[in-house]
């Protein structure tokens, strides 16, 4: 579908069928895009298009603008809007939702900073016209700073469009839980999950404010029109508890259910939780298919707790799913089918089993020994995600390449590296290593690091995964460090992937010309790394495909370190005995740096590899509890066709 064609998210809400569904569930209108650039890119057109409309009526543009990386693209293509298309400014007044308090307007990490680089600096917005709340107002003057804020709101006519992002505590704003439904602009306490979300931005939650200033409930809802934008897996259990639960102080986003001219306009990860797209069969008919099947009998399983061939027609009935039942012909055909394509996904040859029939089995039999190229992009997400698999793919006689696709040096932190830094200038003293180790010590939270310091860690990391390999059995020749340059700015933010990115990627994929790629296609990694790499993946191989040697090439997604596939999604199931569990354990351990204290960790506080044998552990007990063989732990891939 062409997006452009239509206007507004409202538009296109209403005019493409399944884009939108009333159902007795959902309470706010909701509109999802396979992407967020597709969703964002409507924003933007309908922000253009109001401020358009009222300067042709001579009157000013209210905006309500947010932060944080939800508006990153609609920022974008309006500047783009700006610069192309020639929309003037000049008639726009803004207001910001929050800042961080205190928080000096310089800052890095503060809002005036973030809105500046992002969109006001590249367009012709009257500074004048700009309010966003200030960090630096005395805390004896904050509560009548907050009363003129407020006024000022109201005395520039009104919010006209408000753009929103959600927290994973269902704050708007920062309107965190139990804020008033009457509220208006003041300061306030951030929740916990708040300064964890927003650690990574500040290299430690200890450098996260504790307060902020924002508007309020109220405020926002006085907005003529609010669109709230939500991407990514993480925020979708907060979206579901927003657009279906009950209006609560404890989520302030319902408070939008009360707001007649609200969007939410989602991708379809954040969208993932709703029940139309959950469980779509008890929302309307469905038409099935083998995914749809798969997904529904899982669920099936895990609600009655039985396993997969002992669920009865009953089951199926009772659960909205008898339009299947009528379509396969009886709950025992269905059963059996289903048992074996779960069966099937599991194999102890993830490179595949030489001399067997592969009719049904997740990888080819030929040729016997693969070339296998496993992209992990952080050095450790190889051994995390898929460490059992590679212990196998060598131990079973392949060719196993790794290729670390950034240096992931910004996750580590200052004291490891001044250790390292400290060992060298002991060894060797010299003034370069003095330096390197005053850059440390004198470093400011605000500041980035300098390159030096950046190339120690980004050692620091090599090293340790050339050790985790080694305990593979991969030789020093078959690891490859490719540095790709989007992710060397020091900062949180990364640049765009550029050309460089995907001619490094190209030429390692034509020199190994593997039979079998691994890639991370986890999309919910807090600070967006893994999605560039796949995206760097994606381009590569759209680029290589002509290439013979591609039509050979397989491709395998396993998860990051956050999430894992559901059971319906996966193609292939890697069981670990007990011993390789183990090893696996032991090939994490060498990630010395990402061990204690980690600074990417979210707000799971296991170390990785607790989270990794915790799910590996808990996949194998889905398999199980599906009535399937008892195994330790399994890792898990989907096959994605290119
Ligand atoms: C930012 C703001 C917050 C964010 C929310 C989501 O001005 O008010 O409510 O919108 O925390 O943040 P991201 O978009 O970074 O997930």
């Amino acid at each position: 579908m062409e997006v452009n064609q239509y206007k507004t998210v409202k538009d296109i809400a209403y005019s493409e069928p399944g884009k939108f569904e009333e159902t007795r569930y959902e309470k706010i209108h909701n509109v999802i895009f396979s992407n967020s650039n597709d969703g964002s890119v409507l924003v933007a057109r309908e922000i253009a298009d109001l401020i358009v409309s009222k300067q042709k009526k001579r009157e000013k543009c209210v905006l309500g603008l947010a932060t944080g990386s939800s508006p990153l693209k609609v920022y974008e293509e309006l500047i783009r809007i700006h610069k192309e298309e020639g929309v003037s400014f000049s008639n726009v007044i803004t207001f910001n939702l929050d800042e961080y308090y205190p928080m000096e307007k310089e800052n890095i990490q503060s809002y005036y900073h973030f809105m500046h680089e992002n969109l006001f600096n590249h367009v012709d917005i009257l500074p004048e016209h700009i309010h966003i709340p200030s960090g630096t107002v005395a805390s004896e003057d904050l509560h009548q700073y907050c009363i003129d804020y407020e006024r000022k709101i109201i005395e520039s006519g009104g919010i006209d469009f408000q753009l929103l992002g959600i927290g994973r505590t269902g704050h708007i704003g920062f309107n965190e839980p139990g804020s008033h439904y009457n509220s208006e602009t003041r300061s306030i306490l951030l929740d916990h999950i708040t300064r964890v979300d927003a650690a990574s931005a500040f290299l430690g939650i200890d450098n996260v404010p504790k307060k902020a200033i924002t508007m309020g409930i109220k405020t926002v809802r006085r907005a003529k029109r609010i669109v709230l934008l939500a991407w990514g897996q993480n925020k979708a259990s907060i979206i579901k508890k927003t657009i279906e639960g009950e209006v609560s102080s404890k989520v302030p986003a319902t408070y939008l259910q009360h707001h007649s001219n609200t969007t939410f306009v989602l991708d379809s990860e954040a969208a993932s939780e709703l029940t139309r797209i959950k469980t779509p069969w008890l929302v309307r008919a469905c038409l099935w298919n083998d995914e749809l099947a798969s997904k529904a009998i899982i669920w099936l399983c895990d609600l009655t707790g039985k396993s997969i061939l002992k669920l009865i027609d009953k089951d199926y009935n009772d659960n909205g799913m008898s339009s299947l039942l009528a379509q396969e012909g009886s709950s025992y055909n269905l059963n059996i089918k289903m048992f074996n394509k779960v069966q099937h996904t599991i194999t102890g040859w993830p490179g595949g089993k030489p001399l067997a029939d592969d009719t049904n089995r997740p990888e080819r039999a030929t040729p016997h020994k693969k070339r296998v190229l496993v992209f992990s992009p952080h050095p450790d997400d190889d051994v995390i995600s898929m460490g059992g698999t590679l212990d196998r793919l060598v131990e079973q006689g392949h060719e196993v390449h790794v290729a670390y696709q950034t240096s992931g040096n910004i996750a580590v932190a200052d004291h490891e590296a001044l250790k390292f830094a400290e060992v060298s200038l002991d060894m060797y003293p010299s003034e370069a290593l003095s330096a390197v180790v005053a850059q440390i010590t004198s470093k400011r939270d605000d500041e980035i690091d300098t390159i030096e310091v950046r190339k120690l860690k980004g050692l620091i990391r090599k090293r340790e995964s050339l050790a985790a390999m080694r305990y593979l059995n991969i030789p020093d020749s078959q690891v490859h460090f490719l540095n790709l340059p989007f992710y060397e700015t020091g900062k949180i933010k990364k640049n765009p992937l550029g050309e460089d990115d995907i001619a490094i990627m190209c030429a390692i994929i034509e020199k190994v010309q593997p039979h079998q790629i691994f890639a991370a296609g986890d999309l919910a990694d807090p600070h967006g790394t893994h999605r560039v790499c796949l995206n760097a993946l994606m381009e590569s191989l759209k680029i290589l495909k002509p290439k013979p040697f591609m039509q050979h090439c397989w491709v395998w997604l396993y998860k990051g370190a956050w999430h894992e596939w559901e059971v319906h999604e996966i193609d292939m199931a890697v069981p670990m005995s007990p011993d390789q569990v183990l090893r696996k354990r032991k090939a994490i351990f060498f990630h010395q740096s990402q061990k204690d204290g980690i600074m990417f960790r979210g707000d799971d506080l296991r170390e990785f590899w607790m989270r990794a044998e915790d799910r590996n552990t808990q996949t194998a007990q889905k398999y199980n509890k599906l009535g399937l063989a008892d195994y330790a732990a399994m890792e898990a891939f989907v096959r994605w066709y290119f």
